[in-house]
């Protein structure tokens, strides 16, 4: 989608659709009110009728409205005015989106930013109603052997606003949300493809392909050779089952001073997780190629801040295999030996995201991160802890969390803070090794965190479980390119404070 920014006198939008709200019950927004004006009254005449009264999800298209120059106005129902918050303007902006595309409109004129939205700037509103957009109207089709042949899609939005400050304040924002968008897109892209070509060399080689896009970006790849030297046993005792050979992709972004800290994002990249000889259910197995969607994510928010030029340094770690059952598989009972040392016993092979992330973590000390987040579809258990709207947040650092918690905020990519209490820890003992995989049926996103805590001791840590939230099943089964959003929320926050 391409967006520009507009300051055009409402009557005279020569545009195929005008986008303006009305309130309930039936009080149209200011631009609208300037289109009635200049229509005669059709518009409140219109609502007099009660075709639409203003509620959210409702929408009204009219054509050739008189006194205008454009084809069509789109009126959205924005609900009662004094409830408009951050969730009721996403959603107007979603019926906006999904009305326009439906009916084949390739361009419109959005008059949404000047809903008030009761602490949120033009900024924001602006960054939100690009994601919704682009959110809306995403389609996967690279592997359909006939393209999509829906008529027109949505092309062109033009934002409406009244002086140049305003024009400069949302400018800045489109350059941001473009950004944004394209890493959700390539986070998107990558976890819908399925298991057998999205492989960790795969991954390794979409990798090189954003170092090829930026200057900034250099990237290294560790195959197994090297990672039994770094003595990954972890890891490498979840790779045994597979064919593939396991990757650990370093993705070093230089957007700042030679000597800063850098940022570190580890994804996990398990490019399918059958559960090895623990193995799954067969129901819903095929979800289990979502389970490289932390690296995802990390690919995204990388290719976003490289974008940005951000005056950053961030290093994206990504650990990736696959989790398969095999003569050569670990077997419940196995004890590896960790690169830190700790030794492990695989009570269960299919709580192999700890065992890839705890190796990626301890070779991320060679770094000395300034912070460092991991993010993983890690448990089940916090799909039914917090559901597909919040990730779940653990850390061992006060303020990493609340600022992770307030870019979460900030760009509708919600997390919840779970408690990584120490009487957890003991859920882990193990009679044989320092440790076991697993911790038992209870608080089970607690006692993974806590396991990857063992290996984090050294820095400030976060870890995102994004089980619930990277991807959505049922009818509209696809990843969401979260937490794409959240993260280079919370690195763009880091370029105020520097
Ligand atoms: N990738 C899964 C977690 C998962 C399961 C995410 C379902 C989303 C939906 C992970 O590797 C896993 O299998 N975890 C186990 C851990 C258990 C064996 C302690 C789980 O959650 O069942
Ligand atoms: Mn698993
Ligand atoms: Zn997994």
């Amino acid at each position: 989608m391409e967006y520009s920014v507009k300051n055009t006198a409402i009557s005279g939008q020569a545009t195929p659709c005008i986008i303006v709200g009305v309130y309930e019950t039936r009080r149209l927004s200011p631009s609208g009110q300037q289109l009635d004006k200049s229509s005669s009254g059709y518009l409140t005449a219109i609502l007099k009728r009660g075709d639409i009264q203003g509620k959210l999800d409702q929408a009204l298209l009219l054509h050739d409205v008189p006194g205008t120059a454009c084809e069509r106005v789109l009126l959205v129902g924005c609900g009662p005015e004094k409830e408009l918050d951050d969730n009721n303007y996403r959603k107007i902006l979603a019926r906006a989106a999904t009305t326009l595309d439906q009916r084949g409109i390739r361009e419109g004129c959005c008059h949404l930013l000047e809903l008030a939205v009761p602490g949120r700037d033009l900024h924001w509103k602006t960054r939100q109603a690009m994601e919704v957009f682009e959110h809306t109207l995403y389609h996967f089709n690279q592997l359909k052997s006939k393209p999509d042949k829906r008529a027109g899609r949505l092309r062109r939005l033009h934002f409406n606003v009244a002086d140049t400050r305003e024009q400069k304040v949302v400018r800045q924002a489109v350059k941001e949300g473009q950004a944004i968008a394209a890493g959700t897109r390539l986070a998107r892209d990558l976890a819908n493809l399925p298991g057998n070509i999205c492989t960790p060399a795969y991954l390794a080689a979409q990798a090189k392909k954003l170092a090829r896009q930026s200057e900034c970006i250099k990237v290294k790849v560790l195959g197994e050779k090297e990672m039994a030297r770094l003595n990954m046993g972890a890891l490498l005792s979840v790779a045994r089952g597979s064919r593939q050979d396991a990757k650990l992709i370093v993705i070093d972004y230089q957007g700042g001073r030679k000597q800063d800290r850098p940022y570190v994002l580890v994804g996990k990249g398990i490019t399918f997780d059958s559960g090895g000889i623990s193995i799954k259910p067969s129901a819903a197995m095929d979800e289990m190629k979502f389970d490289m969607c932390g690296a995802a994510s990390t690919l995204g928010t990388l290719a976003a801040v490289a974008e940005m030029q951000l005056p950053l340094n961030i290093i994206g770690v990504i650990p990736s295999s696959e989790n398969l059952p095999d003569g050569n598989a670990s077997k419940p009972g196995d004890i590896v030996t960790s690169m830190s040392g700790q030794t492990i016993e695989v009570l269960n092979t299919d709580a192999e995201g700890r065992l890839v992330l705890c190796d990626a973590l301890s070779y991320c000390e060679r770094f000395r991160p300034r912070t460092i987040i991991d993010i993983a579809t890690l448990t089940g258990a916090c799909v039914i802890a917090l559901g597909k709207h919040f990730s779940g947040l653990l850390g061992n650092d006060e303020a990493l969390t609340e600022d992770l918690l307030a870019a979460g905020k900030c760009s509708g990519d919600t997390a919840w803070h779970l408690p990584l209490g120490k009487e957890y820890q003991q859920q882990l003992h193990s009679n044989f090794a320092d440790m076991a995989n697993v911790g038992g049926r209870e608080a089970g996103t607690i006692t993974a965190a806590c396991f990857l805590s063992r290996f984090t001791e050294k820095y400030r840590w976060a870890h995102l479980d994004i089980a619930g939230t990277a991807w959505h099943s049922g009818h509209h089964k696809g990843a969401t390119g979260r937490p794409v959003p959240l993260l280079t929320q919370y690195l763009l926050d880091r370029c105020k404070k520097h």
